[in-house]
């Protein structure tokens, strides 16, 4: 992305700030074992902010800061550390690569950020996030408090500026959005892939390798979250990620699974047969969790409300779930008493960004917020249907879900992750080519 879009995004941040100083932490590195890190992966916001993809940084914005008002704290040049562990922009690439106006050595932090934050009444943090450094933070208000006698002025407020972050991370700009299509793009292929290699003997884990294999040759640098391959009745566990049995002939396979691509996500969801072919079961509850699927999908319009997808889908799922006799008595009954929840627990979507379940309010107040242009939001309607004595048994163990993401525009819903196929026909054509 072009520089000057962080650049505009911190200024917006700062105008929202007045008299503040806003300090935002480098997400810290995981240990997994030994000498062994997890892969790094920058945290969202500070992410969003500063473009910088290290670890051990601080972003600190002083709005009016008249020796420059973006500082970057960050590692040194070394170059013993960068031939063991890889290069590092150094004091002077923070300046020249990321636009800071003032670098400074991480390791000066605790001198340095002290004096940044005389005179300045509020400072506004990402609180709870990271809470080691919630703590530094604190000690670092106290210091200079306590340099009252001399005539030094501290902050007297702390301020969670999540809220004013998350509200323009949600609403996704021109350069987002054409990341996001083409993260969609390269999910959509693996999909497709996991259609075309899917055969009865394989292992779940095996169709997770074809996935993953097509999200890193697209450029992808991690899967968004772990990929869900669940073959059988693995598709009734919402979150399944063992990933390890055997697919079995007559089975359906549940597919949740989605690249990341320079740090925002897709999220797809397909369920298809392990042979290519639908049984007449599977088809009957298929054909219902994609007409909730399409009527969701409509719903996504601006002036629609957030929950406006998900009644839509759980008014299609209660007239399939009677027709099918899985459920009894009316639709107005089944919706009052929540009854359909017995086969779909959970809600139809999320807003979907650089978080896979990305950040910003749901509601204001009491009341569901309105779908504006540029937000994302999955739609993944789904029935799960469990081997219970009174449930007919040729539904048992069918678990179904289809999940597309969702762009808010003017014109209607754009489908991100339009490119893998989700009629039976379709599906089964693909499978069959
Ligand atoms: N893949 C996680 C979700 O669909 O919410
Ligand atoms: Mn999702
Ligand atoms: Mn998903």
């Amino acid at each position: 992305m072009n520089p000057s879009i962080f650049q505009k995004r911190r200024s917006e941040l700062m105008e929202m700030m007045e008299s503040g100083i806003a300090i935002i932490p480098a997400a810290p590195e995981q240990p997994r074992n030994g000498d062994v890190l997890y892969r790094y992966r920058p945290d969202s916001d500070f992410y969003y902010l500063s473009h910088f993809p290290e670890p051990e940084a601080v972003l600190v914005l002083i709005p009016g800061r008249e020796q420059g008002e973006f500082i970057m704290f960050c590692r040194e040049k070394d170059a013993t550390r960068e031939q063991w562990d890889g290069r590092r922009a150094g004091l002077e690439g923070a300046i020249s690569d990321y636009q800071a106006d003032d670098s400074f050595p991480i390791d000066d932090i605790d001198d340095i950020l002290p004096g940044l934050l005389e005179n300045r009444e509020k400072v506004y943090c990402g609180l709870g996030r990271h809470p080691e450094f919630d703590n530094r933070l604190l000690h670092w208000m106290t210091e200079i408090k306590s340099r009252a006698k001399s005539g030094v002025s501290g902050p007297g407020e702390l301020i969670d500026f999540s809220h004013i972050l998350h509200e323009m991370r949600l609403v996704k700009r021109a350069e987002e959005r054409k990341i996001m299509r083409q993260a969609g793009r390269i999910s959509a292929k693996a999909h497709r892939r996991a259609m075309q290699v899917c055969a009865p003997g394989m292992y779940e884990y095996q169709i997770e390798a074809e996935l993953e294999y097509e999200f890193r040759r697209g450029g992808s640098q991690y899967p968004a979250y772990p990929s869900i391959v669940a073959g059988g009745v693995n598709g009734c566990i919402l979150h399944y990620t063992e990933n390890r049995d055997k697919l079995t002939d007559g089975d359906l396979l549940l597919i949740d699974a989605g690249a990341e691509l320079d740090c925002y996500a897709s999220d797809i969801t397909r369920t298809f047969p392990v042979n290519g072919k639908f049984t007449p079961p599977q088809k009957a509850v298929y054909e219902i969790v994609l007409a909730a699927q399409h009527a969701a999908i409509d719903a996504c319009v601006v002036g629609n409300h957030w929950d406006d997808p998900h009644q839509a889908a759980i008014d299609v799922l209660c007239d399939g779930l009677l027709e099918l006799g899985l459920c009894e008595g009316t639709k107005a009954q089944l919706l009052e008493a929540g009854t359909y929840r017995r086969f779909y627990m959970h809600r139809t979507g999320h807003w979907l960004g650089m978080d896979v379940h990305d950040v910003g309010d749901y509601k204001f107040e009491d009341q569901w917020r309105l779908l504006e242009a540029g937000m994302v939001l999955t739609v993944e309607p789904g029935l799960y249907i469990p081997a219970d004595e009174d449930i007919d048994a040729q539904y048992h163990n069918i678990g179904i879900r289809i999940e597309d993401d969702i762009l808010i525009t003017p014109k209607g819903p754009e489908v991100l992750s339009s490119e893998v196929p989700k009629t039976v026909t379709d599906i089964e054509e693909l499978m069959q080519g």
